[in-house]
Protein backbone atom coordinates (compact mmCIF):
# COMPACT_ATOMS: atom_id res chain seq x y z
CA UNK A 1 0.00 0.00 0.00
CA UNK A 2 1.14 3.57 -0.13
CA UNK A 3 2.64 5.18 2.09
CA UNK A 4 0.97 8.74 2.78
CA UNK A 5 1.15 11.77 4.96
CA UNK A 6 -2.00 13.79 5.54
CA UNK A 7 -0.94 17.27 6.03
CA UNK A 8 -4.47 19.11 7.20
CA UNK A 9 -6.81 21.28 9.10
CA UNK A 10 -9.85 19.58 9.75
CA UNK A 11 -12.45 20.54 9.03
CA UNK A 12 -15.17 18.60 7.98
CA UNK A 13 -14.03 17.57 4.56
CA UNK A 14 -10.24 16.73 6.13
CA UNK A 15 -12.05 14.65 8.23
CA UNK A 16 -13.61 12.54 5.27
CA UNK A 17 -9.89 12.44 3.90
CA UNK A 18 -8.58 11.44 6.80
CA UNK A 19 -10.68 7.97 6.66
CA UNK A 20 -10.38 7.87 2.80
CA UNK A 21 -6.29 7.40 3.19
CA UNK A 22 -6.37 5.43 6.54
CA UNK A 23 -9.26 3.16 4.00
CA UNK A 24 -7.28 2.48 0.65
CA UNK A 25 -3.59 4.06 1.71
CA UNK A 26 -0.73 3.44 4.08
CA UNK A 27 -1.63 6.60 6.22
CA UNK A 28 1.76 6.86 8.45
CA UNK A 29 1.47 10.36 9.42
CA UNK A 30 -0.77 13.47 10.01
CA UNK A 31 0.45 16.62 10.63
CA UNK A 32 -1.97 20.00 11.02
CA UNK A 33 -1.59 24.00 9.60
CA UNK A 34 -4.35 26.60 10.68
CA UNK A 35 -6.94 27.17 8.06
CA UNK A 36 -10.25 26.23 9.35
CA UNK A 37 -9.32 27.09 12.64
CA UNK A 38 -6.68 27.79 14.69
CA UNK A 39 -3.90 25.68 15.07
CA UNK A 40 -4.62 24.43 18.42
CA UNK A 41 -8.27 23.49 17.49
CA UNK A 42 -7.50 22.08 14.71
CA UNK A 43 -4.51 19.47 16.28
CA UNK A 44 -7.46 18.47 18.37
CA UNK A 45 -10.05 17.82 15.80
CA UNK A 46 -7.22 15.32 13.99
CA UNK A 47 -6.52 13.95 17.45
CA UNK A 48 -10.59 13.51 18.37
CA UNK A 49 -11.01 11.94 14.88
CA UNK A 50 -8.22 9.55 15.06
CA UNK A 51 -9.92 8.08 18.56
CA UNK A 52 -13.47 8.46 16.96
CA UNK A 53 -12.26 6.17 13.75
CA UNK A 54 -8.98 4.01 15.70
CA UNK A 55 -7.02 5.89 13.71
CA UNK A 56 -2.97 5.20 15.16
CA UNK A 57 -0.98 7.45 12.80
CA UNK A 58 1.19 10.01 14.95
CA UNK A 59 -0.05 13.49 14.80
CA UNK A 60 2.43 16.59 15.39
CA UNK A 61 1.44 20.46 14.87
CA UNK A 62 2.81 22.58 12.52
CA UNK A 63 2.36 25.80 11.30
CA UNK A 64 0.36 28.52 13.42
CA UNK A 65 0.23 31.27 10.38
CA UNK A 66 0.88 31.61 7.19
CA UNK A 67 5.19 32.65 6.15
CA UNK A 68 3.83 36.40 5.71
CA UNK A 69 1.38 37.82 7.91
CA UNK A 70 -1.26 36.95 9.95
CA UNK A 71 -3.80 33.89 9.30
CA UNK A 72 -7.46 34.12 8.33
CA UNK A 73 -9.47 35.58 11.15
CA UNK A 74 -13.58 34.76 11.79
CA UNK A 75 -13.63 31.20 9.44
CA UNK A 76 -17.58 30.12 10.35
CA UNK A 77 -17.92 27.71 7.40
CA UNK A 78 -16.45 24.93 10.09
CA UNK A 79 -17.84 26.13 12.83
CA UNK A 80 -16.20 27.56 16.25
CA UNK A 81 -14.68 24.42 16.99
CA UNK A 82 -13.55 23.91 12.96
CA UNK A 83 -15.50 20.79 13.11
CA UNK A 84 -19.12 21.35 14.41
CA UNK A 85 -22.25 19.67 14.02
CA UNK A 86 -21.11 16.44 16.31
CA UNK A 87 -19.67 15.35 19.36
CA UNK A 88 -16.33 14.12 19.02
CA UNK A 89 -14.67 11.54 21.81
CA UNK A 90 -11.95 13.74 23.97
CA UNK A 91 -8.82 13.08 22.68
CA UNK A 92 -6.83 9.87 24.35
CA UNK A 93 -3.21 11.12 23.12
CA UNK A 94 -1.73 13.69 22.61
CA UNK A 95 0.06 15.33 19.41
CA UNK A 96 4.05 14.12 19.24
CA UNK A 97 6.21 17.17 21.11
CA UNK A 98 7.97 17.93 17.65
CA UNK A 99 7.09 20.51 14.87
CA UNK A 100 5.48 18.87 11.94
CA UNK A 101 8.06 19.93 9.70
CA UNK A 102 10.00 17.27 11.71
CA UNK A 103 7.50 14.47 11.62
CA UNK A 104 7.46 15.26 7.79
CA UNK A 105 11.47 14.76 7.31
CA UNK A 106 11.18 12.14 9.33
CA UNK A 107 8.44 9.89 7.39
CA UNK A 108 9.61 11.36 4.20
CA UNK A 109 12.97 9.98 5.26
CA UNK A 110 11.96 6.54 6.29
CA UNK A 111 10.15 6.11 3.10
CA UNK A 112 12.13 7.41 0.88
CA UNK A 113 11.00 7.39 -2.63
CA UNK A 114 7.67 6.23 -1.65
CA UNK A 115 5.82 8.88 0.45
CA UNK A 116 2.66 10.87 -0.74
CA UNK A 117 2.39 13.56 0.92
CA UNK A 118 -1.08 15.05 0.90
CA UNK A 119 -1.71 18.69 1.44
CA UNK A 120 -5.76 19.50 2.31
CA UNK A 121 -4.88 23.28 3.95
CA UNK A 122 -2.54 26.03 3.48
CA UNK A 123 0.64 24.53 2.03
CA UNK A 124 2.90 26.46 4.39
CA UNK A 125 4.14 23.49 6.78
CA UNK A 126 4.98 21.50 3.23
CA UNK A 127 6.94 24.58 1.97
CA UNK A 128 8.53 25.19 5.46
CA UNK A 129 9.70 21.08 5.07
CA UNK A 130 10.99 21.92 1.65
CA UNK A 131 13.10 24.76 2.97
CA UNK A 132 14.39 23.28 6.07
CA UNK A 133 15.39 20.72 3.95
CA UNK A 134 16.40 20.57 0.29
CA UNK A 135 16.39 16.94 -0.13
CA UNK A 136 12.85 16.66 0.55
CA UNK A 137 11.90 16.68 -2.95
CA UNK A 138 13.93 13.70 -3.58
CA UNK A 139 12.58 11.60 -0.71
CA UNK A 140 9.15 12.17 -1.75
CA UNK A 141 7.20 10.20 -4.64
CA UNK A 142 4.84 13.17 -4.82
CA UNK A 143 2.64 16.07 -3.14
CA UNK A 144 -0.72 15.65 -3.56
CA UNK A 145 -2.82 19.18 -3.23
CA UNK A 146 -6.59 20.49 -2.90
CA UNK A 147 -6.58 23.95 -3.78
CA UNK A 148 -6.43 26.67 -6.06
CA UNK A 149 -9.07 26.49 -8.68
CA UNK A 150 -9.12 27.53 -12.77
CA UNK A 151 -12.83 29.71 -11.96
CA UNK A 152 -14.33 31.03 -9.53
CA UNK A 153 -12.97 30.78 -6.04
CA UNK A 154 -14.77 30.83 -2.26
CA UNK A 155 -12.43 32.85 -0.11
CA UNK A 156 -12.19 35.51 -2.86
CA UNK A 157 -13.98 35.74 -6.61
CA UNK A 158 -10.45 33.98 -7.96
CA UNK A 159 -9.52 32.74 -5.19
CA UNK A 160 -9.79 29.10 -3.21
CA UNK A 161 -8.82 29.41 0.53
CA UNK A 162 -5.97 26.95 1.16
CA UNK A 163 -3.85 28.54 -1.75
CA UNK A 164 -5.47 32.40 -0.56
CA UNK A 165 -4.18 32.19 3.25
CA UNK A 166 -0.44 31.37 2.35
CA UNK A 167 0.19 32.20 -1.30
CA UNK A 168 3.97 32.25 -0.95
CA UNK A 169 4.13 29.08 0.45
CA UNK A 170 1.36 27.83 -2.51
CA UNK A 171 3.92 29.45 -4.97
CA UNK A 172 7.22 27.44 -3.10
CA UNK A 173 5.57 24.48 -3.02
CA UNK A 174 4.53 24.13 -6.63
CA UNK A 175 8.01 25.65 -7.99
CA UNK A 176 9.85 22.71 -6.01
CA UNK A 177 10.26 20.26 -8.40
CA UNK A 178 8.41 17.66 -6.61
CA UNK A 179 5.87 15.28 -8.98
CA UNK A 180 2.69 17.20 -7.92
CA UNK A 181 -0.83 16.67 -8.41
CA UNK A 182 -3.65 19.22 -7.80
CA UNK A 183 -7.27 19.42 -7.83
CA UNK A 184 -9.13 22.70 -7.49
CA UNK A 185 -12.25 23.87 -6.42
CA UNK A 186 -13.54 23.61 -9.96
CA UNK A 187 -13.62 19.98 -9.68
CA UNK A 188 -14.24 19.45 -6.01
CA UNK A 189 -17.44 21.73 -6.18
CA UNK A 190 -18.72 18.45 -8.72
CA UNK A 191 -17.72 16.05 -5.65
CA UNK A 192 -20.03 16.76 -3.25
CA UNK A 193 -22.64 14.79 -1.23
CA UNK A 194 -26.66 15.11 -1.18
CA UNK A 195 -28.39 15.31 2.15
CA UNK A 196 -30.10 11.95 0.99
CA UNK A 197 -26.56 10.46 0.79
CA UNK A 198 -25.84 11.63 3.94
CA UNK A 199 -28.99 10.34 5.44
CA UNK A 200 -27.81 6.85 3.83
CA UNK A 201 -24.64 6.94 6.23
CA UNK A 202 -27.03 6.69 9.78
CA UNK A 203 -27.80 2.92 8.86
CA UNK A 204 -24.45 2.60 9.55
CA UNK A 205 -22.16 2.74 13.78
CA UNK A 206 -21.01 5.54 15.55
CA UNK A 207 -18.61 6.60 13.37
CA UNK A 208 -20.74 6.81 10.41
CA UNK A 209 -23.23 8.59 12.22
CA UNK A 210 -21.08 10.84 13.65
CA UNK A 211 -20.01 11.56 9.75
CA UNK A 212 -23.43 12.06 8.68
CA UNK A 213 -23.74 15.06 11.49
CA UNK A 214 -20.42 16.60 10.26
CA UNK A 215 -21.56 16.42 6.93
CA UNK A 216 -25.13 17.75 7.48
CA UNK A 217 -23.53 20.66 9.44
CA UNK A 218 -21.03 21.51 6.25
CA UNK A 219 -23.76 21.21 3.50
CA UNK A 220 -26.02 23.27 5.42
CA UNK A 221 -22.57 25.65 5.98
CA UNK A 222 -21.95 25.41 2.33
CA UNK A 223 -25.94 25.98 1.39
CA UNK A 224 -26.09 29.15 3.89
CA UNK A 225 -22.87 30.81 2.14
CA UNK A 226 -22.33 29.37 -1.33
CA UNK A 227 -25.99 28.69 -2.28
CA UNK A 228 -24.78 25.28 -2.51
CA UNK A 229 -27.21 22.10 -2.98
CA UNK A 230 -24.51 19.23 -1.98
CA UNK A 231 -21.15 19.37 0.69
CA UNK A 232 -18.60 19.48 -1.61
CA UNK A 233 -15.59 16.69 -0.49
CA UNK A 234 -12.95 18.59 -1.36
CA UNK A 235 -9.80 16.85 0.06
CA UNK A 236 -10.14 13.07 -0.22
CA UNK A 237 -9.99 14.20 -3.71
CA UNK A 238 -6.32 15.36 -3.34
CA UNK A 239 -5.75 10.77 -2.75
CA UNK A 240 -7.31 9.81 -5.85
CA UNK A 241 -4.56 9.66 -7.99
CA UNK A 242 -2.84 6.88 -5.18
CA UNK A 243 -5.90 5.33 -4.92
CA UNK A 244 -7.88 4.79 -8.12
CA UNK A 245 -6.69 7.33 -10.98
CA UNK A 246 -9.48 6.04 -13.29
CA UNK A 247 -11.83 8.12 -10.65
CA UNK A 248 -10.40 12.15 -11.70
CA UNK A 249 -8.97 12.62 -15.09
CA UNK A 250 -5.75 15.07 -14.86
CA UNK A 251 -4.17 17.12 -17.36
CA UNK A 252 -0.23 18.60 -17.29
CA UNK A 253 0.01 21.82 -17.26
CA UNK A 254 1.57 24.87 -16.34
CA UNK A 255 -0.36 26.50 -12.69
CA UNK A 256 1.22 29.33 -11.45
CA UNK A 257 0.12 31.26 -8.14
CA UNK A 258 -0.54 35.23 -7.77
CA UNK A 259 1.42 36.92 -5.04
CA UNK A 260 1.18 40.69 -6.39
CA UNK A 261 -2.63 40.77 -7.79
CA UNK A 262 -4.09 44.23 -5.93
CA UNK A 263 -7.48 41.99 -6.78
CA UNK A 264 -6.20 38.58 -7.72
CA UNK A 265 -3.42 38.01 -4.65
CA UNK A 266 -3.98 33.94 -4.28
CA UNK A 267 -5.42 33.14 -7.45
CA UNK A 268 -3.90 30.08 -9.38
CA UNK A 269 -3.44 30.76 -12.99
CA UNK A 270 -3.56 27.35 -15.25
CA UNK A 271 -2.81 27.02 -19.06
CA UNK A 272 -5.94 25.53 -20.23
CA UNK A 273 -5.31 26.72 -23.77
CA UNK A 274 -4.68 23.83 -26.61
CA UNK A 275 -1.85 25.92 -27.73
CA UNK A 276 -0.12 23.88 -31.55
CA UNK A 277 3.36 23.94 -31.75
CA UNK A 278 4.02 26.02 -34.73
CA UNK A 279 3.48 29.57 -36.17
CA UNK A 280 2.07 30.49 -33.04
CA UNK A 281 3.31 33.95 -33.77
CA UNK A 282 3.32 36.60 -30.13
CA UNK A 283 1.19 33.39 -28.84
CA UNK A 284 3.03 31.32 -26.32
CA UNK A 285 3.19 29.34 -23.31
CA UNK A 286 4.03 30.90 -20.19
CA UNK A 287 5.36 28.44 -18.17
CA UNK A 288 6.73 24.82 -18.74
CA UNK A 289 4.11 22.34 -17.60
CA UNK A 290 4.94 21.77 -13.91
CA UNK A 291 1.55 19.68 -12.29
CA UNK A 292 -1.29 17.58 -13.40
CA UNK A 293 -4.13 19.46 -13.02
CA UNK A 294 -7.02 17.99 -12.23
CA UNK A 295 -9.97 18.59 -15.07
CA UNK A 296 -13.34 15.96 -14.71
CA UNK A 297 -14.45 13.86 -11.64
CA UNK A 298 -15.83 11.03 -12.16
CA UNK A 299 -19.14 10.11 -11.04
CA UNK A 300 -18.28 6.72 -9.15
CA UNK A 301 -16.09 9.31 -7.20
CA UNK A 302 -19.16 9.93 -4.54
CA UNK A 303 -20.03 6.54 -4.02
CA UNK A 304 -16.76 5.19 -4.03
CA UNK A 305 -15.74 7.67 -1.03
CA UNK A 306 -19.33 7.29 0.97
CA UNK A 307 -18.24 3.29 0.75
CA UNK A 308 -14.54 4.49 2.18
CA UNK A 309 -16.88 5.78 5.20
CA UNK A 310 -18.91 2.94 5.56
CA UNK A 311 -15.82 0.33 5.61
CA UNK A 312 -14.12 2.49 8.01
CA UNK A 313 -17.13 2.25 10.53
CA UNK A 314 -17.12 -1.26 10.53
CA UNK A 315 -13.37 -1.40 11.01
CA UNK A 316 -13.97 0.93 14.00
CA UNK A 317 -17.16 -0.94 15.48
O1 LIG B 1 -11.38 25.58 -0.23
C1 LIG B 1 -11.60 24.32 0.33
C2 LIG B 1 -10.48 23.96 1.25
O2 LIG B 1 -10.41 24.89 2.33
C3 LIG B 1 -10.69 22.60 1.93
O3 LIG B 1 -9.44 22.02 2.18
C4 LIG B 1 -11.36 22.95 3.22
O4 LIG B 1 -11.12 21.97 4.25
C5 LIG B 1 -10.65 24.24 3.58
O5 LIG B 1 -9.40 23.90 4.17
CA1 LIG C 1 -8.87 21.35 4.48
Amino acid sequence: MTPVLLDCDPGHDDAVAMLYAARHLDLRAITTVYGNQTLEKVTRNALALCRLARLDAPVAAGAAKPLLGEGPKDVTIHGKTGIDGAELPEPDRAPLDIHAVELILRTARAHRGELVLAATGALTNVALALSTEPKLKDWLRAITIMGGSTGIGNSTEVAEFNIHVDPEAADMVLRAGVPTWVVGLDVTRRVGVTAEQIASLREGGRLARTMADLLDFFLDSLRRVHGLNTASLHDPCALVPFIDPGLIEYRHTSVRVELAGTLTRGMTVAELRRLGSTQLGHIRPSAAPNVHLAREPSPRLVPHILAAIREMDVRAT
